[in-house]
């Protein structure tokens, strides 16, 4: 029987990267987000083969009814995130940490949380972390403790859920718009530095990202892990 994926953070970027792939693989697929223009947009460009729910994900009565409305389902992939907690250690302000895991942490676990009574035991939960909770680098310390924390979470639920499969993805650089908080101009020399300091000489694309959050919802071996996908650039 055809199983049944839950990407929130579906409408863009890595999220929606990975529903393309999974649609590809005869997956059925619903995507969420906040934003209903972004759905509408991601519902057209995976040519309506994806139903498309608006929720907050930071909203649990929202969560719930989304759960609710659903039914039962087989994996769960939380692909949004939060873009705040950036910056030096000394000047990094509190409002600003909060967010961090006000935005990604709560919600990424709250859903997973909400998810529970729906997901078949034999599917799986895919969170996504980052590698700011694997390199050591400067400017992330606060950012990374975010990661880290979903990242810490995953062994730990892979064996309370088990056999749920409990599994995350740690991104590197990857060119979506996640990183529209930053000037186009500015951009392009961001990611010329990010791809001098990676090994493989280049920033990734969200569908490297999908593929490895695909891997991790077909491969029913996988738990407990955290993929680090990132062309290498925690070695530097
Ligand atoms: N891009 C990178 O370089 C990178 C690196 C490391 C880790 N990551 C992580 O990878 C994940 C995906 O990032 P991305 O690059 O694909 O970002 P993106 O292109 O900005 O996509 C984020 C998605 O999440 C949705 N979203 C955000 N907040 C939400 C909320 N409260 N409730 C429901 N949906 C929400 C967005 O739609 P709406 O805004 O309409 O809600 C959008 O669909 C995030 O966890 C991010 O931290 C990204």
């Amino acid at each position: 029987m055809q199983q049944h994926v839950v990407i929130i953070g579906g409408t863009s970027g890595i999220g929606l990267a990975a529903a393309e792939i999974l649609i590809r693989e005869k997956f059925k697929v619903t995507i969420s987000g906040r934003d209903p223009q972004r759905l509408a947009n991601a519902g057209n460009r995976l040519r309506n083969q994806a139903k498309a729910v608006a929720v907050d994900a930071a909203n649990a009565t929202a969560v719930a009814g989304l759960f609710d409305s659903l039914g039962s389902f087989d994996h769960l992939v939380l692909a949004f995130g939060s873009n705040k907690g950036l910056g030096p250690f000394a000047t990094i302000g509190a409002e600003d940490l909060r967010l961090s895991f006000a935005e990604k942490v709560f919600p990424q676990f709250g859903c997973a949380q909400a998810a529970q009574k729906f997901l078949n035991p034999r599917g799986s939960i895919t969170f996504l972390s980052a590698v700011s909770a694997f390199g050591a680098m400067p400017g992330a310390a606060g950012i990374g403790a975010a990661n880290g924390a979903i990242a810490t979470m995953v062994p730990t639920l892979a064996r309370e859920l088990q056999p749920l499969r409990v599994n995350a993805v740690a991104p590197g650089v990857i060119d979506t718009p996640w990183w529209n908080w930053v000037a186009p101009d500015e951009k392009a020399a961001l990611f010329a530095d990010f791809a001098a300091k990676t090994p493989v000489g280049r920033v990734g694309t969200p569908e490297e990202i999908g593929q490895a959050i695909s891997f991790l919802i077909i491969n029913g071996f996988m738990t407990g892990q955290t993929i680090v996908c990132d062309g290498g650039i925690r070695l530097s």
